[in-house]
Parts: C-alpha cells; structure tokens; sequence
C-alpha cells in the first residue's frame, strides 16, 4: 500500500492502492458537459488532487467529505502537462476504527515534547505577574491546553497540520523576541509582547472542529478568531487581581490588530511597536511555511519553478535548494 508521497513517475502506467481521508470534492463540467470530480484526499505525507470521471450529483461520494472520511482507492497513475495525475479506478470508504488515523493526519515535523518545554520557558520569560497569570490561565490550563498544543492553526495555507498552532505560536515567539531583544525593549513591553504572542491564535481552538475535520465550528463562522480571542481574554482578564490598563488595553489591541489591516480581518490597526511587532512577526511565519510546504507538495514536478502560489502571487523556484 502506497503513501501519497511515493507515488511519482516511477508509477507511471501502473495501478496504485492508498488509504486517505477524503477532505474535499469538487465537481466539474467538461467542454461537453460531462460531470466530473476533483478530489483533494491527504495522508500523514501530502495532499494530493485526484481525478474522478463520470460522477452524477446524486452519487452518495459526494457526502462523504462532510466529516473526513477514510477512503481506500485504487487509481491509476498518469501525466497531463508533464505533472503527474491521478484518475480513480474504484474508491471505497473503509470504517475509521480499522486505520490509525495518525497515518492520515500531518503533523508538526518539530519535535513534541521540545515545543512544549519551549513554551513553558516563554511563559516564565514574563516577569510581570499578573500577565503571567493571564497566560497562565488561558493556554496551560484544562481543557484549553490539550488543545492548544494539538490544534492546526488554519484550514490551509500555513500550519494546518497537527500541532499547527503550538509551531506557529512558537515561532512567533521567536521572531517576538528577536526584535525585542535587538531593539532593546523595557521588560514590561517584553512581558505583553509576549502575552498577545501566545494568545493571538489561541482561540483557532474553538475557530475550528477538532482533527480530522476540516471544518470551522459555528462559533468560528459567526464569530471568528480575532473576536473570540480578544473576548477571552478581557473575561481572564476580568478574573485576574490588579491587572493594569495599560497592559490590558495594549494586549488586546495585539489580539485585535494582529492581522494588520482591515480589510485582512483586524477591527482595528496595531497601536503600539509591541502590536506592530507582533503583526510582522506572525506575517513572517504564515509567509515563510506556506512558501516551505508549497515547495515541499511540489518537490516532484520536473519543472525548476511550482506552480503560482496564490497567497504571494508568484511562482517560487525550486533549484538550488539542496
Ligand atoms: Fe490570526
Ligand atoms: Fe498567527
């Protein structure tokens, strides 16, 4: 049984058999109108888009990317354009309880009981204790903490994988405290840089349905991220004794501002260098890993660039990289 990775050219001509999840299915019409369906299936290694022809609206298949299901397929491997694809010959869903799904779900290539000890030691790193307490409470306490190291942080594009919000948050982190250190901060704007650091994404727990869905949860639609964050945190806030204004105002104009413009989501602008920093430093992680798994998911094409990338508008080039 093959993983999605290792079907390249070599397979070419040949019939493949794979288990995936099945999370997402496009229908299509040809120049004669015939119905036929993308289908996006991913394991542990990548997510691939395979071919079904023939499809009607009807056809039961078409519930199936609802809640993920595990689906076994056998396809056939051809070329279209010189890049590899794939056009199912038979596919069938196979009970959940019969794979290990960690087979199917991609997750964080850091190691995990590192990023935890990272976290902790950036939680200590704030001297101020009420903001502590505030941090404290709202990622290393159940239930939240379990999820928070768990959660992707997007349905695509950057971090979506298991542990995708532990990462990212971590490498904002680092960016955070580059810059601080660099520009010499005082302690106390080190101390909430580091807070809406470690909550600006906090609520993507409850933004979205647990792994493997890839779906957001209603309070997710209606509310989003950036609200329920923010609302979070003022409640927290609220519990905490003698939290000062000025930290409170200035780390949740951070959760508020962190997307950096309105018309990317954010209520209001970043209003201090904290949030501003927080602002560039997320951007840089969203940007550098979405750049890395795009090139990643196209290592095998033959062509020297990938495909354009539509969060960069360009194409990124793949040669010289090793
Ligand atoms: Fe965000
Ligand atoms: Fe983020």
């Amino acid at each position: 049984m093959a993983d999605l990775k290792s079907i390249t050219r070599n397979e070419l001509n040949q019939e493949v058999v794979f288990t995936a999840l099945l999370v997402d299915i496009k229908i299509k019409s040809t120049k004669n109108d015939k119905k036929y369906a993308d289908l996006t299936v991913q394991d542990a290694t990548m997510k691939r888009e395979i071919k079904l022809w023939d499809i009607n609206q009807d056809d039961p298949l078409l519930d199936l990317c609802e809640e993920p299901a595990v689906v076994e397929i056998c396809a056939l491997v051809g070329e279209y354009q010189g890049r590899l694809q794939l056009t199912v010959k038979k596919i069938t869903e196979i009970d959940r309880d019969s794979v290990d799904m960690s087979a199917l779900i991609p997750s964080s290539k850091w190691n995990y009981e590192q990023m935890q000890q990272w976290l902790t030691e950036f939680r200590d790193k704030i001297k101020t204790l009420p903001v502590q307490t505030l941090v404290d409470r709202m990622v290393f306490q159940a239930p939240y903490y379990e999820k928070y190291c768990t959660y992707p942080a997007a349905k695509s594009v950057h971090h979506n994988f298991r542990h995708g919000i532990l990462q990212h948050t971590l490498e904002v982190l680092k960016y955070c405290i580059m810059v601080a250190t660099t520009k010499k901060l005082s302690q106390r704007q080190i101390d909430r840089l580091i807070a809406m650091a470690f909550l600006h994404d906090w609520a993507k727990i409850i933004e979205y349905e647990p792994l493997p869905s890839n779906q957001f949860s209603d309070e997710g639609k209606m509310l989003g991220h950036i609200f329920i964050g923010a609302h979070y945190t003022q409640k927290t806030i609220d519990t905490i004794d003698e939290f000062d204004r000025d930290d409170a105002l200035i780390i949740l104009n951070g959760i508020l501002g962190h997307h950096g413009a309105l018309e990317w989501g954010s209520p209001v602008l970043p209003k201090t260098v904290e949030a501003q920093i927080l602002h560039q430093a997320d951007k840089l992680s969203g940007d550098v890993e979405s750049i890395l798994s795009f090139m990643q998911e196209q290592e095998n094409a033959k062509e020297p660039f990938t495909e354009r990338l539509w969060n960069m508008s360009t194409e990124f080039y793949k040669g010289g990289i090793s």
